[in-house]
Formats: C-alpha cells, structure tokens, sequence
C-alpha cells in the first residue's frame, strides 16, 4: 500500500499580519513549511510528498532537499480547494493519502507513522489532540452548555484515508460551506473514522507568538 502525503500550504496567512506567508517565516533559521517537510521525508511509510502552495510561492522551496516530493502544485481560494487540488496529483499507484496542513512542523514521525498505520487497518484516522480547557457553547452572549471534556478532543493533522474515501468525500461534498479539515466530509458519508492519540505540541502556527512557542518546543525535542 504506497501513501502519499498531501501538505497544503497555500494559505494566506491573513491572521498573521505578515507580508511573508506564515509558512515562509523562519524556525530557528529554516522556514516552518521546510520543518514540516523534513518530517514527512523522514517518515518511513510516506513514499511520495504532493505540495500544495499559493501561486505567488511556486518555486520557493527546493525540491532537491526533499526526495520525496514528487509534484508542487497550485492552491485555491479554500483549503478544501486546496486538498482537492493535491489529491488530483496523487500517482495512480497511491493506495492512501495523509493529508497535513504546512503549518504545523512540530508533528513528530511517530504521529505521522501512527495516523498511517491506523488509517491502512480502517480506511480513515484523524490524530487529535487533548482538550484541557473546560469548553463552553455559547448563545446570545451567555453560556449554553459546558461540554464534557473527557469526550473532547481537538482535530488536527495528518488525518489519513484509504484514497478511495477522501476521493468520494470529496466528489459528494457541498465545498461551498466552511470546511475546516478533511474528516468533516468524511464524517458526511458516514464512515467511521479511527483516532489516534497525539500530543498537545503540533500546533498550528497561526498567530505571531505562534512561532516563539514553536521555536521554544523544537529547541526542547
Ligand atoms: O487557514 P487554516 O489555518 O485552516 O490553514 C490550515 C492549512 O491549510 C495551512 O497550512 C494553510 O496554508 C493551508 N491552506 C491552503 N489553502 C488555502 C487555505 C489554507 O493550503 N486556501
């Protein structure tokens, strides 16, 4: 079973407030989309890399480093638009894709070998992480409800699937809503989709102090 990851990094990074895209910025001096690559090329079940990234960053980032990456193709307006357009480019011999969002490079390879080793035993996984606030719904500006937080977790990524699922989630689904990661359209099918346990560090660098607290995790690996 060949796996592809799919890294989308052609966001615009609009809740940065930086003139560089997020995925651009430095990490103790290499940019957080090169981070996030050298785990993927270090992951031994990922055989291929498909990059996705804005049409303004083409050409920024140099395959030679990264065997693996095998295409570098343009983004959309969406980050669904995004996955779909890296999932056109997926080889014809890919059995299962992982999909990964470029700004989260403190994803370990063991989270990375664990979402892929669950997703070939069920067809679909998604690695979360633990929730440690109390979590309210909130309606009219009052508290609704308080969530019980042992059945919480946060979605992150990679989430990883049998090709033939996102494939199908995505040739169904209603794109033009908020699609936030690739598990809701799965979850729209109905198919079960495995968890797997990962740590509270892969975070998404989407504020500044985003990456102070990244520079300090990967200073502390
Ligand atoms: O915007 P958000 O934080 O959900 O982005 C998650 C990931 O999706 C980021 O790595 C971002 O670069 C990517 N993305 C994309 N194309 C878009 C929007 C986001 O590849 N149009």
């Amino acid at each position: 079973m060949k796996t592809a990851a799919i890294i989308v990094a052609a966001g615009s990074g609009s809740r940065f407030n930086s003139d560089t895209p997020k995925q651009f910025l430095e990490i103790n001096g290499k940019p957080v989309i090169v981070h996030t690559l050298e785990r993927f090329q270090a992951a031994p079940s990922v055989d291929r890399i498909v990059l996705v990234l804005s049409e303004g960053q083409m050409g920024k980032v140099d395959s030679s480093l990264f065997p693996k990456l095998e295409s570098v193709v343009t983004g959309g307006s969406t980050r669904a638009e995004s996955v779909w357009n890296g999932l056109n480019a997926v080889g014809e011999e890919i059995s299962i894709v992982a999909v990964h969002d470029g700004a989260r490079p403190l994803v370990t390879v063991d989270e990375i070998e664990r979402s892929i080793a669950k997703a070939k035993e069920t067809g679909a996984a998604c690695l979360v992480a633990p929730v440690i606030d109390t979590i309210k719904s909130v309606r009219s500006g009052e508290i609704a409800a308080t969530l019980d937080r042992d059945k919480l977790r946060r979605a992150v990524t990679p989430q990883v699937f049998k090709i033939e699922v996102l494939s199908k989630a995505f040739e169904t689904a209603d794109l033009s809503g908020s699609v936030t990661d690739d598990c809701l359209l799965v979850e729209k099918l109905g198919y079960p989709i495995a968890i797997v346990e990962g740590s509270s560090r892969n975070i998404k660098i989407t504020h500044p102090e985003d990456l102070i607290l990244a520079e300090t995790l990967m200073k502390n690996v």
